[in-house]
């Protein structure tokens, strides 16, 4: 059985008292026993500051993004040593955001996801097609590409401590979410994939959706059997949004 997991990507918002307010706000209402387990994600210049406000929560905190380099002449880079070392127990790797606006290639998304396993932090591995893929019919082969680059530089047995989050790039920020039936179909064969390697860690893996999900939407996406839950942008900013998804995450 593999345990939800609800995972807020707060990209680049928030200031220190909007972040201590929204902390507040959700952990007064956490439940006491969510069904998912809870992430947040936010800037690298407020992790720690956020790390201490989650201290006496269930939450968990999550970088988003990180180095693929050990440490050295990395101007602006912040490695996994570093995360780890602030308390941060997962890393976004390979979102499209970087993926598209940093020329981030599969090869250097793969090497910073080895970097971070080999640190033990968990990273969550974005792939994701964009809509022009979709449109020629190219999804699967996109996402194949981004995923074995993984298996090929870390082997599937690292994905046993993993999580992917499949984000559709033409969904994200857009309101426009895949339908519960688009994400399955994907979940599904990034599944395959890997228990084409190894049956055991496909399994185990967690595969969570990404791209407009909100209260509204949540509990039919995580009600499909390969929809481990969700990577939440926009709405993991709005206590009353992100708590009703955690909520539906108990809906499978
Ligand atoms: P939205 O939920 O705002 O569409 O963003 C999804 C995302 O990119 C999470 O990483």
């Amino acid at each position: 059985m593999r345990r939800p997991i609800v995972a807020g990507n707060w990209k680049m918002h928030g200031t220190r008292s909007e972040n201590a307010r929204l902390i507040e706000e959700i952990s007064s209402r956490y439940p006491a026993d969510p069904v998912a387990q809870c992430i947040v994600c936010p800037p690298y210049v407020y992790l720690q500051e956020v790390g201490r406000l989650l201290r006496d929560s269930a939450l968990l905190l999550g970088a988003q993004d990180v180095s693929a380099d050990p440490q050295g002449a990395f101007t602006g880079e912040v490695s996994a040593t570093m995360l780890k070392d602030i308390g941060c127990r997962y890393v976004i790797v390979g979102h499209s955001e970087r993926r598209l606006l940093c020329r981030e290639s599969d090869q250097l998304v793969a090497r910073k996801f080895a970097a971070a396993h080999a640190k033990g932090l968990v990273p969550i591995f974005c792939v994701g097609e964009q809509l022009a893929d979709r449109e020629t019919g190219r999804t699967r082969e996109v996402v194949a590409r981004q995923v074995d680059a993984v298996l090929e530089l870390s082997g599937a047995q690292a994905l046993a401590s993993a999580v992917i989050a499949y984000e559709p790039v033409w969904a994200i920020g857009t309101g426009r979410n895949a339908t519960p039936e688009q994400a399955q179909e994907v979940h599904a064969f990034i599944r395959a994939r890997i228990a084409a390697q190894d049956a055991t860690i496909a399994e185990v893996t967690r595969i969570l959706y990404g791209g407009s999900v909100k209260a509204s939407n949540a509990a039919e996406l995580f009600a499909m059997p390969d929809v481990d839950g969700g990577l939440i942008g926009g709405a993991s900013l709005k206590a009353d949004e992100f708590l009703a998804i955690l909520a539906a995450s108990g809906s499978r």
